[in-house]
């Protein structure tokens, strides 16, 4: 229906690329765990501002299939930050109604975080809003398992591969961010940034504020979005 299309104001689904943590560090002479740290710092606060951004769900990209190819030992430095991570926030995620979410290959990662994270997503389950983390995930081989899937059930088409993404049950994907001033996905959603809004900034993760975040949707409530539409 003509008009249908145009202008949904407010965003139900915001995606980041949590970028530049490293170089924050380096601009402090610092090393680049102490910008990981910080960069989980910056998620803790944006979670803990997410009641009244009004948003069912929040995801980021916090380790990539990519990403392995990193020293071991910045490897190491990410898993702990997430085991971490983990045991400090758990009972405020729980007390606070947000749902956790893992998309990606997680089921690989090191069996003691693969236990957390069941256990995390048992106990938050009955969570309103989602934060949705992206572990060894590959945006590619997210679509190529959904087809994989379609085909054995004997019926490929757009509707059912969406129906095996990882991504299946949250809102269509609204505006996708990146910081750091890099212009590009990195593998990063790509099915269901189809349509999405774009929006790339120069902050630094760490320096990501609930503020950046909060602009990000005011502006994103003023674009108008037509779907290949007119
Ligand atoms: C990019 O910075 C960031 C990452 C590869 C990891 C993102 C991870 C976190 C913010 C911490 C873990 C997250 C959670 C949810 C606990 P970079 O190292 O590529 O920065 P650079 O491009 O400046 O070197």
């Amino acid at each position: 229906m003509k008009g249908d299309s145009l202008q949904q104001s407010r965003a139900r689904h915001v995606a980041i690329i949590m970028d530049g943590n490293g170089r924050w560090a380096k601009q402090r002479g610092l090393p680049r765990a102490v910008g990981h740290q910080r960069g989980v710092e910056a998620v803790r606060r944006l979670v803990r501002s997410l009641e009244p951004t009004g948003l069912e769900c929040l995801t980021l990209y916090a380790f990539s299939s990519e990403n392995w190819k990193r020293p071991d030992e910045e490897v190491d430095d990410l898993m702990n930050l997430m085991r971490r991570f983990i045991k400090s926030d758990l009972e405020e995620f729980v007390a606070n109604k947000v749902r956790l979410k893992i998309i990606g290959d997680w089921r690989a990662l090191a069996p003691d975080i693969v236990a957390m994270l069941e256990d995390a997503l048992a106990r938050t389950a009955e969570g309103k809003r989602t934060l949705a983390v992206a572990l060894n995930y590959g945006g590619q081989h997210e679509i190529a398992r959904a087809a994989a899937k379609a085909a054995a059930e004997g019926d490929v088409t757009i509707e059912t591969i969406a129906a095996h993404l990882d991504t299946a049950d949250l809102p269509p994907l609204d505006l996708l961010i990146r910081t750091s001033g890099e212009i590009r996905l990195s593998n990063f959603l790509l099915w269901q940034a189809a349509y999405a809004e774009m929006l790339f900034v120069e902050t630094l993760w760490p320096d990501f504020e609930p503020a950046h975040l909060a602009q990000a949707l005011d502006d994103f409530a003023r674009r108008e979005r037509r779907y290949g539409g007119r």
